[in-house]
This record gives structure tokens, sequence and C-alpha cells, in this order.
């Protein structure tokens, strides 16, 4: 199966350039930028997104599992790696793909926020808008998708199609 193009890899390579430069202008002098990247579905946009910057930055990782059914109220999430330094006091950014319902976001959220960090914000590649019932603030956002299925750039399916260099859509199972 070969998944439809939805966003081109021109599309994606400009936008990240974009949301880069508009990140780099909102931290300027900030020399304690710690960008999180969520595994594993963020690790494409983070390289990408982080190589274009050109404030001081430095990456680290949190990879979370879901269990439960998907579309449930509220799907189970567990912390199956987390970071490898504190928080406290460093300005921090969340880089995730894609928010969804923004469960897992929120719980990011809640995690790091009690960490005491300088600041907190939120930089997602993806949303889909009508799919997403949990009010969490996405500081700086890729595009908004309608509700399909995407893979590609990070994103999968069954832990398929990560390295596509385009977000493409697959149809429904
Ligand atoms: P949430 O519903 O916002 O908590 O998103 C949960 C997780 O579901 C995301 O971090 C992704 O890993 C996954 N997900 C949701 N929609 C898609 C999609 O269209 N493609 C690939 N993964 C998705
Ligand atoms: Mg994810």
């Amino acid at each position: 199966m070969t998944p439809e193009i939805l966003i081109s890899e021109e599309r994606i390579r400009q936008r990240v350039a974009e949301l880069a430069a508009q990140i780099s202008a909102d931290y300027a002098g900030v020399d304690d930028l710690l960008l999180i990247g969520i595994l594993k579905g963020a690790f494409i946009f983070l390289a990408d997104l982080s190589r274009a910057m050109t404030v001081p930055r430095s990456v680290d990782f949190l990879a979370l599992s879901s269990y439960g059914k998907r579309g449930a109220f509220q799907s189970g999430l567990r912390l199956v790696m987390d970071l490898r330094e504190s928080v406290e006091g460093k300005h921090v950014l969340v880089v995730e793909d894609i928010v969804d319902s923004g469960h897992t976001l929120d719980y990011i959220l809640r995690l790091l926020g009690a960490r005491r960090p300088a600041s907190l914000k939120t930089c997602s590649l993806v949303q889909k808008p009508a799919r997403t019932m949990v009010d969490v603030s996405i500081d700086y956002l890729g595009f908004e998708i309608p509700d399909v299925w995407v893979v590609g750039y990070g994103l999968d399916f069954k832990d398929q199609f990560r390295t596509l260099p385009y977000i493409g859509s697959i149809p429904p199972e």
C-alpha cells in the first residue's frame, strides 16, 4: 500500500523552516532552551526543526506508550522512558508529532509542569482539530489536518511508514 500524499516534502520543509525561525525569534536571548521530543513519532520532526533553529538549544526525549482503545474517552498512558536531565528552571519546548484527542499532550504538560521548568510551551507538527477534545494549547503548529490516519515524517501505522519523506494518508481499516 502506498499512502496518498497529504502534505508534500517541500511543504513540510518550508513550514519547518518557518517554525524554526519563529521559535528562534521568540527565544532570542534564552540560553537554556531544552527541546523535548516525544518518541517515537517526533524524532524526524525534532531532528529537522532543531537543526534549522538559531538559538542555543539542547535536546532530550520522553517515550510514552498508550494502552486501551484509541478514541476511548480516556485511554491510558504510561511513561516508558523518562528524561535524562532535570527540567527545573529551564525553558522547555515539547515537540510532538500529532495532537489528536489531546490526551497525550495534556499528560506531558502535567508531568513536566510539576517539575518546575522556567517556562513550558508546545510545538506539534500536525493537529486534527475535529478530534481534539482536551483543551491543550499548541504554541507552534505546523499544519491542521482533517480526521484521517496519517503516516510518514515520523508518524506510523503499526510502526510502519515512519521514514516516508512526506505526510500521507491511509484509508481506514
Ligand atoms: P492523542 O489522542 O492526542 O493523545 O494522540 C495520541 C497518539 O496517537 C499520538 O501521539 C500519535 O502517536 C497517535 N496518533 C493519533 N492520530 C494519528 C495518526 O493519524 N497517525 C499516526 N499516529 C496518530
Ligand atoms: Mg506521538
